[in-house]
């Protein structure tokens, strides 16, 4: 945990947030995986962990605003407990460790709601992802579980946004330790990437590292030589010379901060002209991107920079044509680029996208573009000095949206379908890195992972070995 100032301090910033009731902010359960003592790791909610800190299950925290009193509601363990999982701290010992002095057990807060009910007071509570905690929720408020989004507090929702938004340094801190240990996950990956090798080998090598050196990875690992394929999470393929593999995956440090980095390297460690000359129009949409990447500046805007950037390689490559900016204006390049360039990153990889990604990406000055490709942008809004957000630019060849925009010849202006087809079985390409955007630009946050066709080239050589 961290201090417990840093609770208080929270807690309090929030009160000023949301002016009158109270706040319920239950945590997470265990959660089975195939019966019920069987578990998943135990991954507590982010919202709970950035107010409370406590990382056990069957927590209920609870911010009086009007009164000024925050209370953690828990079961001390008894002696069966302590029998399977040995001696653990009171319920008041972990309170203590948050700043917290008030605390009762879980059957209390039934009827502690029960009061504020009664006497109209607000109960203000965010969406909430899990079965287990909405039919809680469901039975602590009344409110059958498929009317509790009918109940979810914007200015609750607003209010924790505000705040998770911009990160201090202890923040930074923890979320630096996850890149530094993506930066083992990749470079071991990297060397590892020679034909003959499985998927899966790989895969295992990096979450193992992440396991080691923290918690588990911060999502599913997406390793494939088909990068086309955004989110490919079959790694049953054998490495092949000629295929470029994407490798997006990030590790979570014991205080529950994320790393999200991309990286793709040519199986066998040598780039090939054709791979090399998409490679680094990727690599140009991601600096140019984090050089536009300020406070001040709309996330929009540096999206349609990378897209910009884009375009014109793919121009110069003979794969679009036309003006590049009425290209990009109608969305043509969402043929090889059908995704958002980020999004917010910290305790969660996507950051706080449980509690509704328009209200962590977008605001009363920009929303959501419809178009196909930017829609997907998850992040539009104004930066501000605080803010993490990753920088994620791709090229891919997707031979199915191929296919489909050829055959319904959707934007032949822009694009060379006839040049497009001798990429067809290229694959992908994304790289991805994690931003702080600081008072005065922004800076790439931990160890620099080899990003550069020399620099990927080298780590690779070390493989060859
Ligand atoms: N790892 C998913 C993403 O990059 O957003
Ligand atoms: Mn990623
Ligand atoms: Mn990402």
């Amino acid at each position: 945990m961290f201090a417990q100032e840093i609770y208080i301090k929270r807690r309090n910033a929030l009160r000023n947030e949301v002016k009158s009731g109270i706040i319920l902010l239950p945590g997470n359960k265990e959660a089975s995986m195939n019966y019920p003592d069987n578990t998943y790791t135990f991954r507590q909610d982010s919202n709970f962990s950035y107010f409370f800190g406590l990382n056990h299950p069957d927590l209920a925290g609870v911010i009086d605003i009007d009164n000024g009193i925050d209370y953690i509601f828990g079961n001390d363990v008894d002696i069966e407990d302590i029998i399977w999982m040995g001696p653990q701290p009171t319920i008041a010992e972990q309170a203590l460790n948050a700043g917290i002095k008030n605390t009762a057990p879980l059957s209390e807060l039934n009827e502690f709601l029960a009061n504020v009910i009664r006497r109209k007071r607000p109960v203000h509570i965010v969406p909430h992802y899990r079965a287990e905690t909405q039919l809680q929720l469901s039975n602590l408020l009344g409110i059958k579980p498929c009317r509790l989004k009918d109940y979810v507090s914007m200015e609750l929702i607003q209010g924790i946004v505000k705040l998770r938004s911009v990160k201090d340094d202890n923040e930074i801190t923890e979320i630096e330790k996850a890149v530094d240990v993506a930066y083992l996950m990749f470079t071991a990956g990297m060397k590892m990437a020679f034909p003959g090798r499985k998927e899966q080998e790989i895969v295992g090598v990096m979450e193992g590292i992440s396991v080691t050196h923290g918690r588990p990875v911060s999502f599913p690992i997406i390793l494939s030589i088909n990068g086309q394929i955004l989110h490919n999470h079959h790694h049953e393929n054998y490495l092949e010379a000629g295929r470029m593999m994407v490798m997006d995956a990030g590790s979570e440090t014991q205080l529950l901060y994320a790393s999200d980095i991309t990286r793709t390297v040519p199986v066998g460690g040598k780039f090939t002209t054709k791979q090399r000359d998409v490679y680094e129009i990727v690599l140009n949409a991601n600096l140019k991107s984090i050089a536009e990447t300020k406070p001040g500046t709309f996330y929009f805007d540096c999206h349609m920079k990378a897209a910009e950037t884009i375009a014109t390689g793919l121009k110069n490559l003979g794969l679009m044509k036309g003006n590049v900016q009425d290209a990009i204006t109608a969305g043509a390049h969402a043929l090889f680029l059908p995704h958002g360039l980020g999004h917010m990153l910290g305790m969660d990889v996507h950051d706080m996208e449980g509690l509704g990604q328009i209200n962590v990406g977008y605001d009363s000055e920009i929303q959501p573009s419809k178009q196909f490709g930017t829609a997907y942008l998850r992040m539009g809004r104004r930066l501000q000095p605080g803010f993490v957000v990753t920088n994620e630019p791709g090229i891919y060849f997707i031979p199915e949206l191929i296919d489909q925009w050829k055959s319904a010849n959707m934007f032949s202006e822009f694009i060379n379908y006839e040049k497009v087809e001798e990429y067809r079985n290229f694959g992908g390409i994304r790289i991805e890195d994690d931003i702080l955007v600081t008072p005065d630009g922004c800076r790439i946050l931990g160890k620099p992972i080899p990003k550069t066709v020399a620099e990927v080239e080298e780590t690779m050589k070390e493989g060859m070995a």
